[in-house]
Order: C-alpha cells, then sequence, then structure tokens
C-alpha cells in the first residue's frame, strides 16, 4: 500500500509529484503530503489527511514555492489513523530532511525508545518518523545521505520502501527497499523513482526494477544502485509496454467500468502470442521445464480475487493434467506448516505482484525447496523476480482497487498453463488440446457478448439499491464464481455478501433465506457432463419455495431455469470449465451498478487498497 514518487530534474517537481500521485492513489488514499526543495534550497512540504483532492486544493488555496527535488507520498494508514500530522513526509529532528514510507517497521517501538532516551520528541504515531529522525541523526554523523541511508536501513525490521531528501544535497533524492516495491524512471536530465511505473509513466517508458536490500541515488543525470553496505549494483532497465493513456479513464466513468469493459482484450492479449495454431508457446517457463516433468503436486496460493482464479485453476490443472492441486489462502499457507518438497510446484497468483503475503509465502517456498511459478500482471513486480518463472498477464495497469480484467486473464493463463502441463505429462491428446485451445481463443468475443447486457443489470442493480443482504450460489467451477460475486458486493458496495457452494445450502446456510432474499445462482450449462445443472436447478427449487428472489446466471436458451428464476441473465454457450470467464462478468457490472446507485466510489472504496503490501 502507500504510493511514493520521487523527482529530481527540472523546477517542476509539484506538478511531477502530484501526477504521479493520482496515478498511484489507488495504493493508498487515506492522506497525501509532498516535500520539495526549491530553488532557494529551503525544504517545504505539505501534507493534509483525506483523498489526493484534499491536498490539490489546499495547495491552489495556498501555493508551495515549486522546486527541482520532490518526493510525495499517498498513504494507507497503519500506524497512527489517517490525520494531517501522521501523514507523510515526516522530517529529521533539524527540519532539513524529509521522508516518505510504504510498508512497516517491525521494530519500531525499540527504536523509538531509543531516540526518546537521545532527547528526540515525536509529533506523530508513526513508524515513519522514527525512520525520518533516525535518519537525520545519521546524516550528521557525515558521509552524506545515500551511506546515511545505508546505516539506518540494516537497523530496520519488516518491510519498507523509503524515499528521502535533504536540504543540503539540493539536488538528490535516496530510495531504499526490502520486501517493498520501488522502480526507477529513466528521462533525459530528469529522473524519478516510484512504486510502480504509473508514477512516471506520462514522462517516460524507460524503467529499472531495483532489487531487494538495494539503496538508489538519483540526480538530474545519474543513477546508481548499491546494496545496503555501498557496493555498486548493476541492474536491468526494461521497456513499460502501455503509455500514460492505458492508465487514463479515457471517457468512462470510472477505471471499474473501464477495466470491465477492457476484459475481452485483457484475455485476448494474454493469450496473444502463445497460442499459434494447436499449440503453446510459453518460452518464459523454459527454466522450470525439468521440474515440470517430474513434480508431484501444485499449490496454488493467492489473495483475494485472486484466489478464486487459482479455485478454477485447480478444477481445470486436477482434469487436465492428472495432477493434485490444492489451494491456499497466502496468508495461511505458511502458518499450516505446509508440506512442500523439490517435487511441489508452488504457483502465486497476484495481479500486483506485491502483496506481502503472497511474497512471504513465496519466499517460504523457495526456503523450502519447491519450484514456485507466478502468474502476475505487473512487469518486474518483485514475486515474478523471486519466482523460477514467471506468466505474465497481459491485462495492462488496474486501477481500480477491486480486480476485474486482471481477474479473467489470470484464468486464461492458469487455463495456458495447465494445457502445457498435460502436454508435457502426456495426460491429453493433441486433438483435446486443440479443442481447450480453440475454447478458449474464442473466450474475448463471447465476453464483448456479455457486455451487450450490462444495460439490463444497471435497472436491477437501481431496483435493489437498498438490499441488506445478498447470496450467491454455484457449483463445481460456479462456486469460485459465487464468491466473487460476493466479494465484489462486499468491496464496491459495502452490502453483506456471501458465496456458497449450492451442494452446502442444506447444510445451514438455507436458514438465511427468508421472503424477498436475493440470491444469485450460477448454473451450469444443460449440456453440463456431470449433470450438475438439474442439481443446481433443483437448489433453486429449494430455495424459491421459501420465498427467494431468484437471479440466474444461465446460459442463453436455458429453458429449464425460466420458469423459476425472477431473473435470467443469459451467457453464451461456453464449455464447463470456460462459463466462469463469461458469468462473473454480470456480477461484477452488478456490484458496480448498485455502487454507483448507492453514491459510492467504486475506483476507491473505503479502507482497502489495491496493493497489499503489508501483511
Ligand atoms: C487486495 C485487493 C483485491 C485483490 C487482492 C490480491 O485485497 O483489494 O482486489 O484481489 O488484494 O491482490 P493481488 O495484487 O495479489 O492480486
Amino acid at each position: 500500500m502507500c504510493g511514493i514518487v520521487g523527482y529530481v530534474g527540472r523546477p517542476k517537481s509539484l506538478e511531477v509529484l502530484l501526477g504521479g500521485l493520482r496515478r498511484l492513489e489507488y495504493r493508498g488514499y487515506d492522506s497525501a503530503g509532498v516535500a520539495i526543495i526549491t530553488e532557494e534550497g529551503e525544504l517545504v512540504t505539505r501534507k493534509r489527511a483525506g483523498k489526493l483532492q484534499v491536498l490539490v486544493d489546499d495547495l491552489a488555496a495556498e501555493p508551495l514555492t515549486d522546486g527541482s527535488t520532490g518526493i510525495g507520498h499517498t498513504r494507507w494508514a497503519t500506524h497512527g489513523g489517517p490525520t494531517d500530522v501522521n501523514a507523510h513526509p515526516h522530517l529529521s529532528r533539524d527540519g532539513k530532511l524529509a521522508l516518505i514510507h510504504n510498508g512497516i517497521i517491525e521494530n519500531f517501538a525499540e527504536l523509538r525508545a531509543e531516540l526518546l532516551a537521545d532527547g528526540y520528541t515525536f509529533e506523530s504515531e508513526t513508524d515513519t518518523e522514527v525512520a525520518a529522525k533516525l535518519l537525520g541523526r545519521e546524516y550528521e554523523a557525515g558521509g552524506g545521505l545515500a551511506a546515511a541511508l545505508g546505516r539506518v536501513v540494516v537497523r530496520l525490521e519488516g518491510a519498507f520502501t523509503l524515499l528521502a531528501l535533504h536540504r543540503d544535497e539540493p539536488l538528490v533524492v535516496v530510495g531504499a527497499r526490502r520486501n517493498s516495491p520501488l522502480v526507477i524512471g529513466l528521462g533525459d536530465g530528469e529522473n524519478f523513482l516510484g512504486s510502480d511505473v504509473a508514477a512516471f509513466v506520462e514522462h517516460t517508458q524507460r524503467a529499472v526494477a531495483i532489487g531487494q536490500d538495494q539503496i538508489v541515488t538519483i540526480t538530474p543525470d545519474s543513477v546508481l544502485v548499491t546494496d545496503f553496505f555501498g557496493t555498486r549494483v548493476i541492474p536491468s532497465e526494461f521497456q513499460v509496454s502501455w503509455d500514460a493513456s492505458a492508465a487514463e479513464k479515457g471517457g468512462w466513468s470510472s477505471f471499474m467500468a473501464k477495466e470491465i469493459s477492457e476484459q475481452p482484450e485483457a484475455v485476448a492479449n494474454t493469450l496473444r502470442t502463445r497460442i499459434h495454431h494447436d499449440r503453446i508457446e510459453l518460452p518464459e517457463l523454459a527454466g522450470l521445464e525439468e521440474a515440470l516433468t517430474d513434480i508431484d503436486r501444485i499449490v496454488i496460493i493467492a489473495c483475494g480475487t485472486a484466489s478464486y482464479a487459482g479455485m478454477l485453476g485447480k478444477y481445470a490443472l486436477e482434469k487436465w493434467a492428472r495432477i493434485p492441486v490444492e489451494v491456499q489462502l497466502s496468508h495461511e499457507f505458511r502458518y499450516s506448516e505446509p508440506v512442500l518438497t523439490p517435487r511441489t510446484l508452488v504457483v502465486s497468483i497476484s495481479q500486483s505482484g506485491e502483496t506481502m503475503d503472497t511474497l512471504m509465502a513465496v519466499k517460504y517456498a523457495i526456503e523450502a525447496g519447491a519450484a514456485t511459478l507466478s502468474i502476475c500482471n505487473t512487469q518486474g513486480a518483485t514475486i515474478a523476480r523471486e519466482s523460477d518463472a514467471v506468466i505474465y498477464t497481459h491485462a495492462g495497469p488496474e486501477v481500480a482497487v477491486a480486480s476485474t480484467k486482471a481477474f479473467v486473464a489470470q484464468i486464461a493463463a492458469l487455463y495456458l498453463f495447465g494445457l502445457h502441463l498435460a502436454r508435457v505429462r502426456g495426460t491429453l491428446s493433441a486433438p483435446a488440446i486443440a479443442e481447450a485451445l480453440e475454447e478458449l481463443s474464442g473466450i474475448p468475443a463471447k465476453l464483448e457478448q456479455v457486455l451487450l447486457t450490462s444495460t439490463r443489470i444497471q435497472e436491477l442493480a437501481k431496483w435493489m439499491s437498498d438490499s441488506r443482504a445478498v447470496l450467491f450460489l454455484g457449483r463445481h467451477v460456479g462456486y469460485p464464481v459465487a464468491l466473487e460475486g460476493a466479494l465484489k458486493l462486499k468491496e464496491l458496495a459495502y452490502i453483506h455478501a456471501e458465496g456458497f457452494a449450492a451442494g452446502e445450502l442444506k447444510h445451514g446456510p438455507i436458514a438465511l433465506i427468508e421472503p424477498g432474499q436475493p440470491v444469485f445462482v450460477i448454473v451450469p450449462s444443460p449440456r453440463d457432463p456431470n449433470s450438475l445443472h438439474a442439481k443446481v436447478v433443483s437448489n433453486i427449487q429449494e430455495i424459491r419455495a421459501r420465498g427467494a428472489r431468484i437471479l440466474a446466471v444461465a446460459e442463453q436458451g436455458d429453458a429449464a431455469v425460466l420458469p423459476f428464476a425472477d431473473e435470467v441473465i443469459p451467457i453464451p454457450l461456453a464449455g464447463a470449465l470456460f462459463e466462469p470467464l463469461l458469468a462473473v462478468v454480470p456480477l461484477q457490472i452488478f456490484a458496480m451498478e448498485l455502487a454507483t446507485a448507492k453514491g459510492l466510489d467504486v475506483d476507491q472504496p473505503r479502507n482497502l487498497a489495491k496493493s497489499v503490501t503489508v501483511e
């Protein structure tokens, strides 16, 4: 969480910082602040509780002197509530140094006690102010800002990205990272730092990822990366594959609306270049090829929406590659003493590639000797870099906090991997693989068709905007879809929503059904080979008999559902494993429209952040 921007170059810091923070605001949005070294060599700061706009309005009412060097921050509170005082930047005791921080400094209490004993006082409740005071003290000991930062970071425990500037080094910004993201943007006579490339993509598409436990120093004309002890490292440059317009709303009412509409393209981009007629090409798995022939088990780890993509991956991988797969929430995984061997493949799924719970689980898996693969949407993200191999979903930047297009792209990537593994293991015939690939390639066009139903869903959402609880039911692959539908409604509309496996209904949840209770039901195709269709129709009848209001997401032309549903939302015909890619879309639209009808901010829901970089 927390968005971080640093800039050094021309006397336009404020514009660069506020532009970068605007693009990073999805990471945290409870307060924001900037620090600038003016052309006269003064250090000036401004910080405000509330969304970035509060700070922007404040700066418009009472301008801050601009300069060529600055840092900016948008916060998701951990230590201390979202107040002006707790907002970043924080200053050194002499007020000459400013520092911003993403992450949690776990030993902050001990460090704070040490500083208190040394006569220091604190204004805020944050762990960040401790780092600022510590860095100020180290700076006084000499050697310059980067060296002082090196001496501070080795004392910190936890996860952090820190950026700092000092008015005695007016054209320098320094940064350090451990388990928290930081990327360099290379400009011409100017350089940038950001939590991710969105911070500077409108200025440059040349980027450099900074490794674990490294320190970076930028000036207008130079970039120096070292380890924590000052030894130089040569980082590798990469080209950002999307431009600033991809991270703009482009006429849509919200990023969420735009990203939902981009799902056909997101899936197509994930498949493009990887399917050649009836062959799958995943050169990114080269480093894992040997391991893939030997693995006897797969563990998928992920959080939130990504974990539901993982559940769908389990059905596909077990069916196609005949290998046992278990899905675990990343934050539960490493505390469950999982049995991992060199023959276990741990597959992590993360849109951001920075989710701390998932990163820590990946590290645990690596230490335990398991092979690791990540499915990730963000180029150069930490989880991708830590893993043995990565399959990037090419969904493009996802800005709205609640995930939509990344979810369908994750499923597409998992299915590609499943079919590849089936070929490696010889568990599916070439024609069967070709058939599945054809089905997968047809998904983008079918997604276009589903999007056409959005007007009807908008009407439904408006009628239902005062619902107090909504239930979602599904069986087999419909179950993760039900969970995702409920999660979307919780995240966006703050409505109590639960997803259940339809078969579990009679074991408890049916007690929740009372007259008028809205229940979305994900209905499998009547052509389903497991005959689940009839069972789900029976479940519908059971709850209908108790007064539930049925909203069925069903294959178009499914006549068996019509008599029992109050509303049928049709989806195009697809094979059983592929239906979730289509069925989830009406549920995303429903949650977005209902939240909109309630007047809520669908891009930045309360209390959430997109990139959860704390455990
Ligand atoms: C947060 C977001 C969710 C997201 C989850 C995992 O909780 O609010 O929408 O699914 O993180 O994020 P990741 O970046 O790891 O996919």
